[in-house]
């Protein structure tokens, strides 16, 4: 056997005075991000080595696919939207147990990426493994060094979270979006999708993302004081459209999958469709406006949800002054690249989630 060094240190796995391992690994975003990103931005130019190809061989990739389970699959959502966006490309994203046993259609030229934290979830790597068998490329977004995902994909970006000990997930999240980014402004370029100038402007705001997340880390006690009025909620639903829909999932999942209260997201625009008739006098409706375009659309929408007696936390970002007149209580967070909103209003629904829990 050949040894091999593992970076991770046995500190990165003590609670280092954190109440929980998930407080902890929340407060360690903005180094996984920022670690994830050092190796592979250089000069301002991405550079992902371990992708192994080059520009011509990134213009032959017809479509991707994305699989993956849990929040991994919410990060692939998130990778769906910034990837089709700036690269113009078509993505797919499967959960991984669906993908495996529905012998997916993949046709030459299709690069299938995985995504996973530990890299040893089960559906995962059956996933990886039909793809494989049908011809496929795998590249593998995995934090876990020497993991069988990361051994068996074709390739493998690795997200530079360290050890999560915190079975919800928060730090690695975080750095599988970072991936994602890198991945779609490495495509963009490649595929001459955008400008040098949008090129240049995007990467500055990747940049930006671990000090901002830290500000938004500071100013907690709002969001504590905020979760500490709904330890008794039975319903909380998330609403949101676009890049804000994928935070929607995730925002939710957080919270069912520690305090054990009834969660739904909903694609803004769907919510008519049946499920508004849920909402009642004081449900809380989360709503996420982070995207310019989509504004004026979520504004009707949470108009919506208070016609029904919704009480309405929108968070949305600090450019949006008027939001205080359609919403009940506003969390603002700060402006990135619409690209990249996700990564931030992320933050406060996980500490949401964290003190809702940690009330009950
Ligand atoms: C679930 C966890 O069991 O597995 C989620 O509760 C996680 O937090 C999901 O996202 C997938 O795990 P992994 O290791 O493949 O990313």
């Amino acid at each position: 056997k050949k040894p091999v060094h593992i970076v991770w240190d046995a500190d990165a796995a003590e609670k280092g005075g954190y109440e929980h391992f998930m407080l902890k690994e929340m407060y360690e975003q903005p180094k996984a991000i920022a670690d994830t990103f050092s190796p592979r931005i250089k000069d301002g130019q991405i550079v992902i080595e371990e992708l192994g190809m080059n520009d011509e061989e990134i213009r032959a990739v017809s479509k991707i696919v994305i699989v993956a389970c849990g929040s991994a699959y919410h990060a692939g959502m998130t990778g769906k939207y910034v990837l089709e966006g700036m690269a113009r490309i078509p993505v797919e994203v499967d959960l991984a147990s669906e993908f495996r046993y529905r012998d997916p259609i993949l046709a030459e030229g299709t690069l299938v990426i995985v995504v996973s934290q530990s890299g040893e979830t089960a559906d995962s790597l059956a996933a990886l493994r039909e793809a494989k068998k049908k011809g496929c490329k795998v590249l593998g977004i995995v934090n876990v060094v020497g993991s069988s995902i990361a051994r068996e994909a074709d390739k493998v970006m690795y997200t530079w979270a360290g050890p999560e000990i915190s079975v919800a997930t928060t730090k690695a999240y975080s750095a599988q979006l970072a991936a994602f980014y890198l991945l779609a402004l490495r495509f963009a370029e490649a595929k001459k999708s955008i400008s040098a100038e949008e090129y240049q402007e995007l990467t500055d705001s990747l940049l930006k993302l671990p000090q901002q997340i830290e500000e938004i880390l500071k100013d907690r006690g709002c969001i504590q004081r905020f979760a500490n009025r709904y330890l008794a909620a039975e319903h909380i639903f998330f609403i949101g459209r676009g890049i804000d829909y994928a935070i929607s999932l995730e925002g939710s999942l957080k919270l069912k999958e520690i305090s054990y209260i009834h969660s739904e997201a909903y694609a803004a625009g769907e919510l008519k469709h049946g499920t508004i008739s849920l909402i009642e006098d004081g449900t809380l409706v989360v709503a996420l406006a982070t995207q310019e375009q989509l504004y004026p659309k979520m504004v009707s929408n949470i108009a919506e949800v208070k016609t029904r007696g919704a009480f309405v936390m929108a968070l949305t970002n600090e450019n949006n002054k008027d939001m205080e007149q359609t919403a009940d209580y506003v969390i603002k967070v700060p402006k990135t690249n619409r690209f990249f909103a996700n990564s931030l209003a992320i933050i406060p629904l996980q500490l949401f989630a964290y003190y809702v829990s940690l009330g009950r």
